[in-house]
């Protein structure tokens, strides 16, 4: 932290004011089916967007940097929300989108200084993207007075993600980088944004690995498992996919073609699993976890076909691991590269990380980027102590000046 200050002190020449933190995820079932009014299961992972801010002067604009981008700063317009075009610019269509869609209720940004570090991998399957979007978000908040729901302030996001940068995703990673909870998963229904929050064993570690593969959402195969899906429900006759059942499905085979009927096959079928994963979560059966995980898995592979040959064999060499305590592994997020996740009991989770590497370094000849996360708390915004009160009254307008918590709830 303190290097990250230097740095901002070092750009802009003042102290920043304000620290934000939004926090990566990580699914660990529910895949693809946020969109398709289904339950998810993520939780809020330790990786996370740190942004550090301070209000600019009177006369200058949105004065932004990230250090995962090179050395240019940027400035971003409080009222012109034209995407950019330029590819070395293309990562401020997240915050210009979240400033877009804050403008679209009458909130602006005003004049300010920020910095961005992020430890979430970029194209990991981890929501950096969610996580720079919600961090944006909460700085609106925290300078302009506005106050937004958890829930409302990732339908924003969400809005920021499908106009801005052209990604028509669901509304998982949003929702889970704010209403994230230390040590619990989030049991999320996509139809009603409510939001349960279930404990996660507290032997059991969350093991991501990172496949190297970089996946890119916006080249367009998630818009198509979208209008595939789109397509299968109109065929179904049916208004919402929670009226679709595993029999409708099967009985409209023919009308639905091969390709159509298998996506709606893992939309009903993985449902049904993150039912049985939240069951067997909430009754302290670990031990049918792997099951569930290997059959989500293979559903993507066969049915929804956004795995690729790397994520696959993470999942087969987590399983093929022989001493106990493996709790189960799928790819985690949208898939076509990124990561996996692997349930692992924590006396075997270095053994584990050791067998993974090994078995890809065999096999791909690179090194695996595998770390332990654990649950943790959502998007969160907190004051320098060292700030004036005056000068925190003036920014927060008037809101507690110790620290502005998201709120874990999702109270539209
Ligand atoms: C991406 C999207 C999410 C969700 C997942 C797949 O992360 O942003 O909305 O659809 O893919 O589960």
């Amino acid at each position: 932290m303190t290097a990250q200050v230097d740095q901002f002190r070092a750009r802009f020449g003042s102290d920043p004011t304000l620290r934000i933190e939004a926090p990566g995820r990580v699914n660990l079932i529910g895949e693809h089916i946020d969109y398709l009014d289904g339950w998810v299961m993520p939780a809020a992972i330790e990786s996370r967007i740190t942004l550090l801010a301070a209000p600019g002067s009177a006369a200058g604009g949105i004065e932004i940097w990230s250090a995962e981008q090179g050395d240019s700063q940027h400035e971003l317009s409080a009222s012109d929300f034209t995407p950019r075009t330029n590819p070395e610019e293309t990562w401020l269509n997240y915050p210009i989108g979240v400033l877009g869609a804050y403008a679209e209720h009458g909130v602006t940004l005003a004049a300010c200084r920020v910095a961005i570090f992020s430890t979430v991998p970029a194209g990991g399957g981890l929501s950096s993207s969610a996580a720079l979007e919600t961090a944006m978000a909460l700085l609106i908040e925290a300078l302009s007075g506005e106050t937004c729901s958890t829930r409302g302030r990732a339908l924003r996001c969400q809005k920021a993600e499908h106009d801005w940068v052209g990604v028509p995703c669901g509304i998982m990673d949003q929702l889970s980088v704010g209403a994230g909870i230390k040590d619990h998963v989030l049991h999320i229904d996509c139809l009603t944004l409510d939001v349960e929050a279930i404990p996660f064993p507290a032997d059991i570690q969350m093991v991501i690995a990172h496949s190297g593969v970089n996946h890119a959402l916006a080249d367009g195969e998630y818009g198509k498992r979208r209008r595939d899906c789109e397509a299968a429900l109109e065929e179904l006759g049916a208004a919402s996919w929670r009226e679709v059942t595993l029999e409708l499905v099967q009985q409209c085979r023919d009308q639905l073609g091969e390709r159509l009927f298998r996506r709606a096959r893992h939309a009903v079928t993985e449902r049904q699993r993150v039912a049985d994963f939240a069951t067997a979560l909430r009754s302290g059966h670990p031990e049918e976890l792997p099951a569930l995980m290997r059959a989500g898995h293979d559903s993507l592979r066969e049915d929804y076909e956004v795995t690729c040959p790397e994520l696959d064999f993470l999942v087969d060499a987590g399983f093929e691991f022989t001493p106990s305590g493996h709790f189960g592994s799928r790819m985690t997020g949208a898939g076509f590269g990124g990561a996996t996740i692997h349930l692992v009991h924590d006396s075997a989770a270095s053994t584990y990380i050791e067998h993974l590497r090994s078995r890809y370094r065999e096999v791909f000849d690179r090194d695996l980027n595998c770390f332990v996360t654990s649950a943790s708390e959502g998007a969160h915004c907190t004051t320098f102590t060292s700030l004036k009160p005056t000068l925190e009254k003036r920014f927060l307008n008037n809101r507690p000046t110790s620290s502005i918590r998201t709120g874990n709830s999702c109270t539209a």
